[in-house]
């Protein structure tokens, strides 16, 4: 795993487009994984700004993210399609129809991970994966659990993932209380993945991740076993890692 320690999130968000927009050039028609949150908004503003120099095109790229809360349409300002289109997607060339986010809508959770399951399979592999991490350790909405769960599932929410996600709500009651969420295995067989935190709230996350035993109780620790894992972290993310 490689960790690189940015100031702060500015700084964060520069280095990991850096990373990003890389791979975008060296392969236009990438599948890039993508990942919501606060974490990422600074990174998707810095590959706006290179959209916009005419650095980058997203013409030819596609991207997959990594979940959705259930029950949630795409029009809902709190869904996670509705997120990317207004944080990403609206400001570049990318074709809409090569962006996949899974179905918030589609009741039947058997359909809905299947029919994501089938998109999955049927890309050419993730070339890069970007992901935050929740305080619990949590990758996508892999919560802690009792084992790793490969593919797309549909998860109950732990309480400390609806307290984090309660600030983008109105009402704690407003948080829907289940998602659907890709998989560790596929997250695993990105190419690529690209973590970015910040805060020391993800101290012990990111301490988990890094250094802890491999343990699905903080799905992160898994990306120990990953090839090729950049870390793109403040000093207060990295603030409980000793081995840097
Ligand atoms: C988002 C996602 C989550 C977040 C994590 C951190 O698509 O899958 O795992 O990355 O909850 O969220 P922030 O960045 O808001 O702290």
């Amino acid at each position: 795993m490689r960790i690189i320690k940015a100031k702060d999130y500015d700084d964060m968000s520069r280095k990991a487009a850096a990373i990003m927009a890389s791979v975008i050039t060296l392969k236009p028609d990438c599948t890039l994984g993508l990942a919501t949150g606060s974490s990422p908004v600074g990174l998707y503003q810095n590959l706006i700004a290179a959209y916009e120099r005419g650095e980058l095109d997203f013409s030819k790229v596609s991207s997959i993210n990594l979940d959705e809360y259930k029950g949630l349409s795409g029009d809902n300002d709190q869904s996670y399609r509705y997120f990317m289109n207004h944080n990403l997607f609206d400001h570049v060339n990318i074709d809409k129809n090569n962006t996949h986010v899974p179905n918030g809508l589609e009741p039947d959770s058997e359909k809905a991970c299947a029919d994501y399951n089938a998109i999955i399979h049927a890309s050419k592999g993730i070339d890069i994966q970007l992901l935050g991490i929740g305080r619990n350790g949590h990758i996508g909405f892999n919560e802690p659990s009792d084992h790793f769960t490969a593919e797309t599932h549909c998860v109950d929410l732990t309480e400390s993932t609806i307290d984090a996600n309660k600030r983008f709500f109105e009402k704690e009651e407003d948080v829907p209380r289940q998602a659907y969420t890709m998989g560790i295995k596929t997250i695993m067989e990105a190419k690529m993945v690209l973590m970015v935190a910040c805060g020391a709230d993800k101290a012990d996350a990111i301490k988990g991740m890094v250094e802890g035993p491999v343990t699905p109780q903080v799905q992160a620790s898994i990306l120990q076993f990953h090839p090729n894992v950049v870390l793109v972290a403040d000093e207060a993310a990295l603030s409980k890692v000793t081995s840097i």
